[in-house]
């Protein structure tokens, strides 16, 4: 059987890199409806070689489209608005925005972890893609959390300007022409709260009242419900000046002693994990590397040196990929092959 499916934010970062990655999986799509907000309909764009009209984003759309499938990442007010409509045309809609990721009776699944959970959304309705820092930890957790059982976990990330959309990118890279043109100071912030070309800026979404920002609380709560645990998380959300790929420093504490060794094997036999970690070759994963492949990169593996029953890992994936597009498309596969 083939797909109707549509893209909602054909025209944004996230939804472009979704159209290469459903060509490169071959996913069977019977017609392609790139969606946008009114401003961009109409505009022309080319999704797997072949000229596409932009449509507008409306309550009726996917009815007239007869879409079946829906990938949403145009921001959870729009998720919010539009997804009810796209389910009551018989959609299944997967999204990308925090909107429904931890609403009790929607799925949040990254595939490879807890494919199971996709059983709740057997016919139309919504499953959630997880925000994109806790996609990479978790598929690093979740094998690690399995042999040997995570009591806490402590996490730094150095997250890419990617996450903040096309106009984040954009903002990089035009504050880093102004660099180069001597006139960095007159570089004024939009998409971030202060200047990021050459500095890390220590907050990524709004800050709560509990002092830590909505991405940490993100990190820490989406984690639990994608492994069915209680585990003691703590994050901290930088972001950086980087174009694509988010990295993460990661310190976890067992529930028993558990050698270096041990875990590097356990990961090298994990589902879409690359282990990169030789210390003697300079070899470890860095962003630059993991930009635009699907698979998340883990190195720096090794025992805190003073208690065994911690291990420090560093771990890179691209955000667009395996933070959003790559994950949204392995969600639908699944959801494929289970109805
Ligand atoms: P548009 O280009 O029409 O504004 P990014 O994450 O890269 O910033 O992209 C955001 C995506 O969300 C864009 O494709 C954008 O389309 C889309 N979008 C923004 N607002 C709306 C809306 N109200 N309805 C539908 N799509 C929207």
């Amino acid at each position: 059987k083939k797909y109707n499916v549509a893209v909602v934010g054909a025209s944004g970062a996230v939804g472009e890199e979704i159209f290469c990655v459903l060509q490169e999986q071959k996913f069977p799509i019977a017609k392609i409806i790139p969606l946008a907000s009114k401003r961009s309909s109409g505009e022309e764009i080319k999704i797997f070689g072949q000229k596409h009209r932009i449509k507008e984003t409306t309550p009726e759309i996917f009815a007239k489209e007869e879409v079946e499938i829906a990938f949403f990442s145009a921001g959870g007010e729009v998720s919010k608005e539009y997804a009810p409509h796209a389910v009551g045309a018989g959609c299944l809609v997967i999204d990308n925005t925090s909107h429904f990721r931890m609403d009790p009776s929607i799925p949040l699944v990254v595939p490879g972890v807890n494919d199971e959970d996709i059983a709740q959304c057997n016919g139309p309705g919504i499953i959630a893609n997880p925000n994109c820092s806790t996609i990479q930890m978790v598929q690093v957790l979740a094998p690690l959390h399995k042999a040997f059982g995570i009591k806490r976990v402590d996490v730094s990330t150095y997250q890419a300007v990617s996450g903040a959309g096309k106009r984040g990118m954009e903002e990089l890279v035009h504050q880093m022409q102004k660099f180069f043109a001597f006139e960095l100071e007159d570089a004024s912030p939009q998409a971030f709260p202060h200047r990021i070309a050459l500095n890390l800026i220590p907050q990524i979404d709004k800050f709560l009242p509990n002092d830590f920002t909505k991405e940490e609380m993100k990190m820490i709560q989406e984690t639990n419900k994608i492994l069915h645990s209680q585990i003691a998380i703590s994050a901290t959300c930088v972001r950086v000046p980087v174009l694509r790929s988010h990295s993460e420093s990661i310190s976890i504490t067992f529930e028993r002693e558990v050698p270096a060794l041990e875990a590097r094997k356990i990961l090298e036999q994990a589902k879409y994990i690359k282990v990169c970690d030789a210390p003697k070759d300079l070899f470890y994963p860095m962003p630059m590397n993991a930009t635009d492949t699907d698979e998340t990169y883990v190195g720096r593996i090794r025992n805190d040196l003073y208690d065994r029953k911690i291990l420090h890992l560093w771990c890179v994936a691209d955000q667009l990929r395996v933070g959003a597009a790559t994950n949204a498309v392995r969600i639908a596969e699944l959801w494929i092959q289970k109805n």
